[in-house]
C-alpha cells in the first residue's frame, strides 16, 4: 500500500499577507510533504510537547518550506518498508531526530522516517500510550538514568523535580520514585499537589521558594539530586542548594532559558550539573530507555499523568501548554 494522494494533518502555512507569521490550519496534504526516507508510517497518535506548542504558534521556528507539519514524537504501524530492520504491519515510534522541526513529523496521517530513527513500540504498549511517554518522557529517563550514572543512588538523599505538573516533571516524579528516590516536587500548582503524590512525590514544594534566585552563593543543603524543566533562576537556587557531589540533570527552559550561579557550590561541594538531550540523541541511548521505562511506569500510571484528545484541538493544546496549565502530557488521536 502507498501513501493516498490526499490525507488529514495539521500543518502550518505561510499567510498571503507579507510580514505574517506561519497559521495552523486543518486540513489534507500530500505526499510531497513528506520527507525522504524508507519507511512509510500510518501515525495513529501523537503528542503535545513544549516544542511543538512554540512551533505551532510560530514562536522560533526555522522552517522556510510550506506546507509544514509539526510533531515531533509519532506512533504508528509501518505500511512499507525498505529496510530489513521493519516490515509492514510493525508498531513502531518516532521521537525527533528533526521529526517535526526540519520535516513533517506526527500531526497527519502518514509520516516517512528513515529506519534508524524509529524503535519498536514496547510488548504491551499501544500507540497512545507510546505518545504518552513523548520526548517529554525519554528526556525525564534520560535525567534519571544521568543522576543513576553520577552515584545518585536511592537513599542518598531527596531528589527534587521543577516543573513537576509538566510532561518532564510528571514523568521524572514517577521514574525516581519507582527507583526508590525520596522525591520532592516543586510546582506553581500547589491545586496539584495530590495528583504529584499519586504519581510517587513524598512531599510538594511551591514553586516560590525557587523561582527568585539565591541570596548567597550556598544554601542549606538539601538534595542529592535535581531533574529540573525550568532552568532560569530556578535553576541557580537549586545549584546552591544541592548537597556534597549532588547531580543537576538540566532537562528544560520553561521558566528561562539563561541563568547566572556562583561557582561556590560547584568548588566547595563537587556539584554536577549535566544536561539533558532527549531530541536527538544516540539511537542505543534511545533503546536503553525504551527497555527502562515500561518496567518503571505500568501503563496505568502512565494514564494518571495523560489526557486524550483529537486533531482538531491541537490550537487549544499549544496554547494550554505555552501557559503551563497542561497537567501532565496530552496524546492526540490524529485520525480522531
Ligand atoms: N532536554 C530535552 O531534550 C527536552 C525534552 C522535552 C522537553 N524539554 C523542555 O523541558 C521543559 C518542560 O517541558 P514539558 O514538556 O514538561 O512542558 P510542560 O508540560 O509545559 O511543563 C512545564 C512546566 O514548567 C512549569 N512552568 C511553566 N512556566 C513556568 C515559569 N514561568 N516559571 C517556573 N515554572 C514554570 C510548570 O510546572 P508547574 O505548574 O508544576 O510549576 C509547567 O507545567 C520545556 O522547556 C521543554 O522545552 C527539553
Amino acid at each position: 500500500m502507498s501513501i493516498p494522494e490526499k490525507f488529514r494533518a495539521f500543518f502550518l502555512d505561510w499567510p498571503e499577507a507579507e510580514g505574517g507569521k506561519p497559521v495552523g490550519k486543518l486540513g489534507e496534504i500530500g505526499p510531497s510533504a513528506l520527507p525522504e526516507g524508507d519507511v512509510v508510517i500510518r501515525v495513529s497518535h501523537t503528542t503535545m510537547n513544549y516544542k511543538d506548542a512554540m512551533m505551532v504558534k510560530g514562536i522560533g521556528y526555522r522552517i522556510k518550506d510550506f506546507p509544514f507539519v509539526p510533531g515531533i514524537d509519532l506512533a504508528g504501524t509501518v505500511v512499507s518498508s525498505g529496510s530489513p530492520d521493519f516490515k509492514a504491519g510493525d508498531a513502531v515510534v518516532l521521537n525527533g531526530y528533526g521529526a517535526g522541526e526540519h520535516f513533517a513529523g506526527g500531526f497527519a496521517q502518514y509520516a516517512r522516517a528513515r529506519a534508524e530513527w524509529l524503535v519498536p513500540a514496547p510488548a504491551g504498549w499501544d500507540a497512545a500510550d507510546c505518545m504518552a511517554v513523548g520526548t517529554a518522557g525519554i528526556s525525564a529517563m534520560i535525567g534519571a538514568l544521568e543522576l543513576e550514572k553520577h552515584g545518585v543512588a536511592p537513599g542518598k538523599g531527596p531528589v527534587l523535580v521543577t516543573g513537576a505538573a509538566g510532561g518532564v516533571g510528571s514523568f521524572s516524579i514517577a521514574i525516581l520514585a519507582a527507583m526508590g528516590h525520596q522525591v520532592l516536587a516543586s510546582t506553581g500548582r500547589m491545586e496539584e499537589a495530590d495528583y504529584l503524590k499519586s504519581l510517587g512525590a513524598a512531599e510538594v514544594l511551591p514553586r516560590s521558594e525557587f523561582e527568585n534566585g539565591p541570596d548567597r552563593p550556598m544554601l542549606p543543603k538539601r538534595f542529592a539530586g535535581c531533574i529540573d524543566a525550568v532552568g532560569g533562576k530556578t535553576l541557580s537556587t537549586v545549584i546552591s542548594s544541592m548537597d556534597e557531589r549532588g547531580t543537576i540533570a538540566s532537562c528544560g527552559l520553561a521558566g528561562g532559558n539563561s541563568f547566572t550561579a556562583s561557582l561556590i557550590p560547584f568548588f566547595l561541594r563537587g556539584v554536577r550539573l549535566i544536561g539533558v538531550e532527549g531530541g536527538h540523541g544516540p539511537i542505543a541511548e534511545r533503546r536503553e530507555v525504551w527497555a527502562r521505562l515500561p518496567k518503571l511506569v505500568g501503563r496505568e500510571r502512565l494514564r494518571a499523568m495523560t489526557t486524550r484528545h483529537v486533531i482538531s484541538e491541537i490550537p487549544g493544546l499549544a496554547e494550554l501548554v505555552l501557559a503551563g496549565r497542561q497537567r501532565g502530557r496530552a496524546v492526540i488521536d490524529v485520525n480522531g
